[in-house]
């Protein structure tokens, strides 16, 4: 077995770098162990407050971002939290070299029936700043809280899984996960297809047809409504996700947001051999103007965000 904290030992990476993606691995440890406890404890409550887009905080979403601002406290790698449940970036230590751009709790929308859930967050240079597109990241990856924890890592070399033990340490459990080029899964919440532009509403209507569609296949449609455990699903067996912009989520410019979901996804199913879009264009190649910024997003396996890329470039 190999440990993740050995794992990072072996990488050619910049040890503070290593120390980072570690002190997050840690805060998830500690949220799976909270997240275990949460119904016994009372904790699976609303809070007090709504987060900076307008959204009920859960209780949990608020323990969720203090494990991980402790967490990152102690790390003096550490320069910038930007986290989803904060409005304003915190700055942590003079000397650090890094930012943390994190959704601290995703799918909390699903807590209250045991679904699973997750952590996101992505890695960027603090000398660059805070608003640098997805291709600048140096790390990317989610933790998932299901049946089995799992820590899915990458630098943008390849992409590992790793499995916490029940003595709480993550254990290498797969070092090259790909994505299966081709699929009959997707992964979008039909309950919006009065929204849809005509790029999605062709895409799904193809999709549903069946054996005598475009594909000559038939599709299911999944959707957990935790991005965590769709991306998770479609990295490890294939699959699209897409949330696009539609007439609805127009004026906020999407649903989901740019530095701490969409970035660091689109850098995991890329390394993994996968593709991510706007629809317009690469997810990873938006210049972000606000840290909270929303962004269209489709990815997942290359042949079916292929041909979602060629619906929106004949769309207009
Ligand atoms: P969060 O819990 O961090 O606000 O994120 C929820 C997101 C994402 O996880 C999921 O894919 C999407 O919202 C679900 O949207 P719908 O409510 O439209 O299904
Ligand atoms: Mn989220
Ligand atoms: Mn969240």
């Amino acid at each position: 077995m190999t440990s993740l904290a050995d794992w990072l030992a072996g990488q050619s990476v910049d040890p503070k770098l290593a120390s980072t993606v570690a002190s997050m691995a840690a805060a998830s440890v500690e949220i799976a162990g909270v997240l275990r406890q949460a119904a016994i404890k009372g904790q699976v409550v609303l809070a007090s407050g709504t987060n900076v887009q307008g959204e009920q905080q859960k209780a949990l979403d608020v323990i969720s971002n203090d494990i991980v601002l402790k967490h990152l406290r102690e790390n003096a790698a550490v320069s910038i939290l930007i986290s989803e449940e904060l409005e304003e970036a915190v700055h942590l230590s003079n000397d650090g070299k890094y930012i943390i751009a994190t959704d601290p709790l995703d799918g909390s929308s699903n807590l209250d029936v045991n679904v699973t859930v997750g952590t996101i967050f992505s890695v960027l240079d603090a000398g660059k700043g805070m608003l640098q597109p997805g291709s600048a990241q140096l790390a990317a990856a989610y933790t998932a809280y299901g049946p089995a924890t799992n820590l899915v890592l990458t630098f943008g070399t390849s992409v590992a899984v790793f499995t916490l033990d029940d003595v709480g340490v993550f254990q290498l459990t797969d070092d090259e996960v790909e994505v299966p080029p081709a699929t009959s899964e997707f992964a979008i919440n039909t309950a919006r297809e009065r929204f849809w532009d005509e790029a999605t509403t062709t895409y799904v209507r193809e999709n549903v047809v069946g054996e005598s569609g475009r594909a000559g296949k038939r599709y299911n449609m999944r959707w957990v409504g935790s991005m965590v455990a769709d991306v998770h699903r479609i990295l490890m067996r294939g699959g699209i996700f897409l949330y696009p912009l539609d007439s609805e989520t127009v004026t906020k410019g999407g649903r989901l947001r740019l530095l701490y979901e969409a970035n660091p996804m689109a850098m995991l199913i890329e390394t993994a051999g996968g593709r991510s879009t706007t629809g317009k264009q690469g997810i990873l190649d938006v210049v972000p103007t606000a840290i909270h910024q929303r962004v269209p997003v489709i990815l997942g396996s290359a042949e079916e965000v292929q041909r979602v890329e060629q619906l929106y470039s004949t769309s207009g």
